[in-house]
């Protein structure tokens, strides 16, 4: 089914056959678009935008690239197509029907996971606001924006599930996602992360890298839900995310290309040198990483918690891949190790599986975000770089979780808080690192040039050049 972009709130739901969901969706929207006004990309209302637009949920030809003035951006709402005859494949449920309508007793459970998650969405639009005043490139102002508005989709998905399925208090919650803000002291974000500022290139670069995929993590272990309409709504969502984490990967990829080069060149990888040179030396992108890995890690939750196993068991949400594991499905009985402090050490300690499913889906996490790592490091490489980049133990500078209580080094070693006082500035970004970040950034809108302290990327957008005229400026 392709989508019909005359309509006033584009869909492949049949929304026109609901007349009263209809009407609540579009009384939604004007807040929305008020929103995004108020909170979207800073001042960006009459700019061109090569930008993708979802046109199907059909894995060869979804997207459409084109020019589009952001805020007449077509956000729609697309869940990918029904599996015939799905059944719930974990849990207690397991083998039955998949639930279209939701089961009364998760009724509470389902919507706070749904509003969990599309709270994220546009958080880090809040986040990301100011970061179009600042783009190294034509090139990154697009992939900004790009990410900016398929976040907006993303609030789109949640608030459909949200209007459709759970009446009003899910209209309630709809509004509800409209009036917090990242980083309000009085009606902020819910989880942590999102109530970070993303200041400036490395952050953002950063944030779509590691952020960015716990989004991945979140939304595939929703893609299993029992509820069958969240898990077609996450399916796609997906798709659009796998593009958010490419514009981290590179972006980092090319800020160490470019180091590197004026390493090489200046034969020096005394920092303050490197600095000298306009580029961002590897021990300040280290910290940086050290920081976003840390808060990133801390939204997959509590080490060891009664939330998850319900979740799991009630059917609502699988692990990642969950078909691809080997075990029943049900987990009863099963364990899985997690951290705990022991005579002022990290030890293993086993737990029921069930109720470790949080720090499951933060290990699956830590493998996919370690193998990018390792492809960063294949720069330095290249390059003749002898420095190599490194994700801290999941146990340094935690927030949530037992492991909050201590102060663990990148290392793992738990240390005493004089030792932790006298080496934080070097494990994490100190307010001169960022001070010094900040003064890089500089907006950069002449087609195909790019800011001193990042490489070009090696290939454009949708096989556009890269000196592609990706914005326009009116
Ligand atoms: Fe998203
Ligand atoms: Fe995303």
């Amino acid at each position: 089914m392709s989508i019909n972009y005359s309509e006033k709130i584009p869909n492949n739901v049949d929304l026109a056959s609901d007349k009263t969901l209809q009407r609540a969706l579009e009384h939604w929207q004007p807040g929305f678009l008020d929103w995004w006004k108020d909170m979207g990309p800073e001042g960006s209302l009459n700019y061109d935008v090569y930008l993708r637009t979802a046109v199907s949920v059909e894995p060869g030809g979804w997207a459409h690239f084109g020019y589009v003035k952001m805020p007449d951006y077509r956000w729609g709402i697309f869940l990918n197509a029904a599996e015939q005859d799905r059944t719930i494949h974990f849990g207690d449920h397991k083998g039955q029907p998949a639930w279209q309508d939701v089961p009364g007793e998760h009724r509470s459970n389902l919507r706070r996971i749904i509003v969990t998650q599309g709270d994220t969405e546009p958080a880090s639009v809040e986040q990301q606001r100011h970061l179009g005043l600042t783009a190294p490139s034509l090139y990154d102002l697009r992939n900004l924006f790009q990410v900016n508005v398929e976040e907006g989709r993303h609030l789109w998905a949640m608030v459909y599930l949200l209007h459709r399925y759970f009446g009003r208090d899910g209209r309630e919650e709809a509004e509800a996602l409209l009036a917090r803000r990242s980083g309000d002291r009085d009606n902020p974000r819910i989880l942590g992360a999102f109530n970070e500022k993303t200041p400036d290139w490395l952050s953002f670069f950063m944030f779509t890298y590691f952020t960015d995929r716990d989004g991945k993590f979140q939304l595939s272990a929703l893609a299993e839900s029992g509820f069958d309409p969240l898990a077609r709504t996450t399916k796609f969502m997906l798709t659009e995310e796998a593009h958010h984490m490419f514009v981290g990967e590179s972006g980092i990829a090319r800020i160490l290309q470019r180091t590197c080069e004026v390493m090489a060149q200046h034969k020096t990888d005394d920092p303050a040198k490197v600095r000298s040179f306009g580029v961002i030396d590897l021990p300040t992108i280290q910290r940086y990483l050290n920081f976003h890995y840390s808060v990133t890690i801390d939204l997959f939750g509590a080490d060891v918690s009664s939330n998850a196993a319900t979740f799991y068991s009630s059917g609502l949400k699988g692990r990642y891949e969950e078909t691809k594991q080997s075990d029943d499905h049900i987990l009863k009985g099963a364990m899985y190790p997690v951290l705990e402090v022991v005579d002022g050490k990290l030890v293993e300690r086993e737990a029921p599986m069930l109720n470790a499913l949080n720090e499951k889906l933060r290990d699956d996490f830590i493998r996919d975000s370690v193998a990018g790592v390792g492809r960063w490091n294949k720069v330095m490489q290249k390059n003749g770089i002898n420095f190599q980049l490194s994700v801290p133990h999941k146990a340094f500078n935690r927030q949530i979780g037992p492991l909050a209580g201590i102060k663990v080094a990148p290392d793992g070693r738990v240390v005493s808080q004089a030792e932790w006082d006298a080496n934080a500035k070097k494990w994490l970004p100190t307010p001169e690192d960022r001070a010094y970040v900040a003064s890089l950034m500089g907006r950069v809108v002449e087609p195909g040039k790019f800011a001193n302290w990042i490489a070009a990327p090696v290939m454009g957008i949708n096989k556009q050049p890269v000196n592609f005229e990706y914005v326009r400026f009116n």
